[in-house]
């Protein structure tokens, strides 16, 4: 059986400019996997986003070459408005995804539009309203709400769909701390029913890391490293190097690691630096380190 995402020999060159955005990409994403995306401002990230929901090549102009498969179809092949109940994304900006006059009436149009009986809505909208935390704001209009509100919302609105695979490009970008926490908290508990494929671009690390099953690191539209979470930041210098930096406490179990005062995995959460740290001093105080 193929993957539900098989991206081959891909590039994608926007017309008029001089450099494809994306060159020669290969990726696998198995269904059910949290795949996290990371790079530097303009190295292709959303290209590729836009690539899986068909508005490469639709919406934009440009020269392709090779092949982007979801569900074993070309994204080319499929018939128009097909692909976007499979692939779901939520921008950036938020606002201009919105198009209704209620939180509750943005939530339930895009199911309205996907032909869903009404008790299905009904329950669809229960399930996404108690999962996102929406339900003081369902009678607001959406223009109303702050930045951090709007990010919850449309990712309610994506969500309400339940497509096989759900792009998020930057969804906290915009929000404070409390509020990135809290789309992450809701990605947690996505993660938990593993109902969907979750492609998560961001550059908030720390909150990435923990959730992500696997990590793909982009710089001028290639795709440098592709790896499941914990072999991957084995890279650790080469991502530093190239302008990536891991959380404080990975760094800083790297730094002693090339001091030759660590030799054990590089925490991926503040849990697992914490035990490694206890594990450390252990050592220390035994008199083992030398
Ligand atoms: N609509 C467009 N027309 C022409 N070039 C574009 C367009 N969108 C993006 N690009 C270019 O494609 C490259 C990759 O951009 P993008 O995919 O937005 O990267 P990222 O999301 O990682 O910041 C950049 O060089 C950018 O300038
Ligand atoms: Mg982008």
């Amino acid at each position: 059986m193929s993957a539900l995402i098989e991206i081959k020999d891909y590039s994608w060159r926007y017309l008029y400019t001089t450099e494809p955005a994306v060159k020669n990409l290969n990726l696998t994403v198995e269904e059910g996997v949290f795949l996290g995306v990371i790079g530097p401002n303009g190295s292709g990230k959303t290209t590729l986003a836009y690539s899986l929901n068909g508005l490469i090549p639709g919406q934009y102009h440009g020269v392709k070459e090779g092949a982007v498969y979801v569900a074993g179809t070309e994204v080319e092949e499929y018939p128009k408005g097909e692909l976007q109940r499979s692939v779901g994304v939520v921008f950036s900006d938020p606002e201009s995804q919105f198009t209704a006059m209620t939180v509750e009436d943005e939530l339930v149009f895009g199911m309205e539009n996907l032909g869903m009986s009404i008790p299905e809505i009904r329950e669809r909208l229960e399930w996404v309203v108690d999962l996102t935390n929406l339900s003081p704001l369902l009678l607001k209009p959406p223009y109303e709400i702050s930045g951090g509100q709007k990010q919850r919302v449309a990712l309610a609105a994506v969500l309400a769909m339940t497509p096989r695979v759900m792009i998020l490009d930057e969804p906290t970008s915009m929000l404070d701390p409390i509020s990135r926490k809290r789309v992450f908290d809701v990605l947690a508990k996505l993660k938990k029913e593993q109902k969907n494929t979750i492609i998560v671009i961001e550059h908030s690390l720390e909150n990435l890391i923990p959730l992500a099953d696997r990590m793909a690191f982009m710089l001028n539209g290639e795709l440098v490293l592709e790896d499941e979470t914990r072999p991957f930041f084995t890279q650790i210098a080469m991502l530093m190097e190239k302008g990536i930096f891991p959380p404080d406490a990975m760094q800083f179990f790297h730094q002693l690691n090339l001091r030759g005062w660590y030799d054990g995995q590089l925490p991926l959460t503040v849990e697992e630096a914490a035990q490694s740290l206890r594990a450390l001093l252990a050592r220390t105080q035994a008199g083992g380190l030398k």
